[in-house]
């Protein structure tokens, strides 16, 4: 060998070294950062993915981030996707995160669509220092304990069993905070409803989970002794929900533990079925007795939650009322939409049974108005109303206030992964596996709930000042219009007579 060829080796040899050295050393680093951000993700307790998948979970960000840039190519639009788009989605976590909600250069949206609802600003808006406080309402005038609040926008029913401990606890804190209420959904009263110390609505769904006996009959002690909890402000009668008009639910026996037997009042690990109606409710006159029974029981307003389908119940049902007299109607409606959602339910049913918000909203308004029964009985209502403008249009039409489930779930982390009817929920609200749930930490959630409330209230106010009122519960259906056709709108004053 010469000296050329010796020293050429040497040199490569060397060089092989220092690469593979490199490269061990590279390597070595990429594990060291990979152990640290994988304690570091689980350690921390602000994201439910990272928590839940540690390491992998920062992927989403960085795809996320990227697809901002893809989409606008390739995939879905910002507000293409459904149940809800991404535009949806973001105001409501930017809102739940309290992070600055305005957008650059202009909407994105297809302002000029028929259906579209526009409001109508004042020539003069209102102040800042002319603006009022929400004014209370009665809610239950004739019972022994009404109810008063100015709450208008509150969280709507998710039974404990649907949703997880960690989910629920997180809502009642943050309902607390925020000053709004929580309805229990179907699954009965916990006392992680109560923790927080929000208002509380028990609902009575058609298995009477809470307050049934052995036999699934109504305990009158068990009604009273939930009664007698100040938080408990208001019963609610589940007639039907939008996700599943005419079907009971399901829990299946896997998820009937000890906990959640006792608290229903069912038997541990035996799967329970909802009847698809109440048993002892046939007819409206049956519907008003047993409302005035339960409101006699329990001392407080006691109300309906339905979906609208068929109209001419709706009618009886008024007229029935009127013939009882005042004092005997229910004290409030809870309105909710065809489309609503739920933990688990056929698809036919959530697709196609039951008129949508958009149009039975207004129906009901102009039905209680025809009976003059509109001061009477409160209006709550649900259904995708999720942003500001959705909540406003609601309190335009006639609503008093207004419920939302998805919402919320979306400030405690949702990612719309569709999995809720499967124990493999990513972000730990409808699972009850416990490694899944460690990702939920009730005390950050907490905030983001009471945050997306807030925040909530804030920028309805802020269309109502536009519009020259003191306060969203001021507006009224001259307020706001909806596009007809490129160009025309009208007036809902005009939309929504002839419904
Ligand atoms: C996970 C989940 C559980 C629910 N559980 C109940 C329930 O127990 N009782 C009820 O009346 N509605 C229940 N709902 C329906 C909601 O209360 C609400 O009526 C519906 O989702 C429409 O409102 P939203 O569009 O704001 O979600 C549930 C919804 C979800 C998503
Ligand atoms: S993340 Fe998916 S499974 Fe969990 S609550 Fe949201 S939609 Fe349901």
């Amino acid at each position: 060998m010469n000296t050329l060829a010796r020293y050429s080796d040497s040199f490569f040899g060397t060089m092989a070294a220092i690469l593979s050295n490199t490269f061990i050393l590279a390597m070595g680093a990429l594990v060291l950062l990979a152990v640290i951000f994988y304690i570091i993700d689980v350690t921390q307790t602000t994201h439910t993915i990272r928590r839940n998948y540690p390491l992998i979970g920062r992927f989403r960000y960085f795809f996320e981030k990227l697809g901002e840039f893809f989409r606008q190519y390739f995939f879905a639009q910002d507000r293409e996707e459904l149940p809800f788009n991404r535009a949806q989605r973001s105001w409501v976590y930017r809102a739940a995160k309290n992070l600055d909600n305005t957008q650059a250069f202009g909407s994105t949206r297809d302002n000029d669509k028929e259906g579209h609802v526009l409001f109508v600003n004042a020539g003069f808006p209102v102040l800042e220092e002319e603006a009022q406080e929400i004014e209370p309402l009665i809610y239950g005038p004739y019972c022994r304990n009404p109810y008063s609040s100015s709450s208008i926008f509150n969280i709507s029913g998710m039974s404990y069993g649907a949703i997880s401990k960690p989910a629920v606890r997180a809502l009642s804190q943050g309902a607390a905070l925020a000053g709004c209420w929580m309805c229990t959904g179907e699954g009965a009263l916990s006392k992680f409803h109560l923790e927080g110390g929000c208002d509380i609505v028990f609902q009575i769904g058609t298995a009477k989970y809470g307050v049934r006996d052995e036999h699934g009959h109504y305990s009158e002690a068990k009604l009273r002794a939930i009664a007698d909890k100040p938080q408990v402000k208001m019963f609610e009668l589940k007639l039907s929900q939008g996700a599943k008009p005419g079907k009971g639910g399901i829990l299946p026996a896997v998820k009937v533990s000890a906990e959640i037997a006792e608290i229903r009042g069912i038997p541990e690990g035996q799967a329970s079925i909802s009847p698809n109606r109440h048993p002892d409710i046939a007819n409206n006159r049956e519907l008003l007795e047993r409302i005035n029974w339960l409101r006699e029981i329990t001392g407080k307003p006691v109300g309906i939650k339905f979906v609208l389908g068929d109209g001419s119940w709706l009618e009886d049902l008024l007229q029935a009322i009127n013939e009882a007299g005042i004092e005997q109607a229910p004290d409030f409606f809870t309105l909710d939409s065809g489309d609503g959602g739920t933990g688990a339910a056929p698809m036919t049913l959530i697709d196609d049974v039951g008129l949508g918000i958009h149009e039975a909203l207004p129906l009901l308004i102009n039905k209680l108005d025809l009976y003059k029964l509109r001061e009477r009985i409160r209006v709550i209502t649900s259904g995708k109303l999720i942003n500001p403008t959705d909540v406003a249009w609601a309190l335009c039409v006639g609503a008093d206030a207004v419920n939302n489930a998805r919402g919320f779930m979306f400030s405690l982390g949702c990612i719309q992964a569709l999995q809720c009817n499967k124990n493999t929920c990513p972000t730990g609200i409808t699972t009850h596996d416990p490694k899944l749930q460690r990702g939920l930490v009730t005390e950050d959630k907490t905030e983001r709930v009471a945050n997306y409330q807030r925040n909530m209230v804030r920028e309805v106010s802020m269309i109502a000042h536009s519009c020259g009122v003191e306060h969203p519960r001021k507006l009224s259906r001259r307020h706001a219009r909806v596009v007809q056709s490129v160009n025309h709108s009208i007036s809902l004053v005009e939309y929504y007579a002839p419904y």
